[in-house]
């Protein structure tokens, strides 16, 4: 299964999809996490040793990775690149290992030149999603940059299932709004949404009249919890500071009807 999680900026995309790569490769999937934020955290909240995550070469920053594969210089506009490439190697020789034995890659920052940017290093991220080939028994998570953007440059139109993921306010249902009508014109096959750091009925409430409203399912209602909140404060994965808490089950829960609704197998 190839998931994305999408959502308004600070709504818990990068808690969620840490937090789902870890559940899925305990669960016996091999995972692999893309950072795909150009302001990288995916390697802390998986837990992976700071010493390690600062070695870490983004793709997009790799000068010499972006030449090879598309004929062309990253952050160079305009010009015709190679839009055929190889990308099977690209996990094998960038990605790095995580706790869980979750694989890690990280795009990293690619100038942008506006809207619908197809600049190299971008390229190089669809063709990554596109061809990632997902096997029996493996899964890959995409934790994606806050906003529409991405979704405009095509990043998530090769994933099985976005994740839209929205707190109960009103800026960041509008936003969530925003992305499921734009997933449905790239014709991203499921759509689901995700409501997080809930706190009561009129929480819950307002996000399942959001999903009935767009036409999708609400996946999972995750409860506000001060611990994964402490938890980013002091730089310890959420899956280990909030064990056992309300909003760990319920990703457990998601993780395991996410198993259910796609399957173990491939796109
Ligand atoms: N269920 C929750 N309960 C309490 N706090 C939460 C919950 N989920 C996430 N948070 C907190 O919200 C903040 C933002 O979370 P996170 O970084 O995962 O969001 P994001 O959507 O990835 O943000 P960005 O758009 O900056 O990438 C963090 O401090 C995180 O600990
Ligand atoms: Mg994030």
């Amino acid at each position: 299964m190839k998931i994305a999680v999408s959502g308004k900026g600070g709504v818990g995309k990068t808690t969620i999809a840490g937090a789902l790569a870890r559940i899925l490769a305990r669960r016996g999937y091999r995972v692999l996490a893309v950072d795909a934020d150009p302001s990288p955290n995916l390697a802390m909240t998986l837990g992976l040793d700071p010493s390690k995550a600062s070695e870490i070469k983004p793709l997009a920053a790799n000068t010499e990775l972006i030449r090879e594969k598309t004929g062309v210089e990253p952050g160079v506009y305009g010009a015709y690149f190679r839009l055929s490439f190889r990308v099977d190697d690209i996990v094998e020789r960038f990605s790095v290992e995580a706790p869980d034995g979750v694989r890690l890659i990280v795009m990293g920052r690619a100038e942008q030149a506006g809207e619908g940017c197809m600049c190299p290093a971008n390229a190089v991220l669809r063709a990554l999603m596109r061809h990632l080939v997902v096997e029996r028994g493996e899964a890959v998570v995409m934790d994606m940059e806050a906003g529409v953007e991405h979704l405009k440059r095509g990043t998530a139109e090769h994933v099985d299932a976005l994740l839209v993921v929205a707190e109960p306010y009103r800026a960041s249902l509008s936003v969530a709004s925003h992305i499921i009508r734009l997933a449905g014109q790239l014709g991203i096959r499921r759509v689901f949404l995700v409501g997080n750091k809930v706190r009561g009925a009129g929480d819950r409430r307002a996000l399942e009249e959001l999903a009935s409203r767009e036409g999708v399912s609400l996946l999972a209602l995750i409860p506000y919890d001060p611990e994964i909140e402490e938890a980013a404060r002091t730089g310890v994965p959420p899956l280990e500071s909030a064990r056992g808490s309300p909003a760990m089950r319920e990703m457990e829960r998601m993780a395991a009807e996410l198993e259910r609704l796609l399957g173990s197998g491939g796109s």
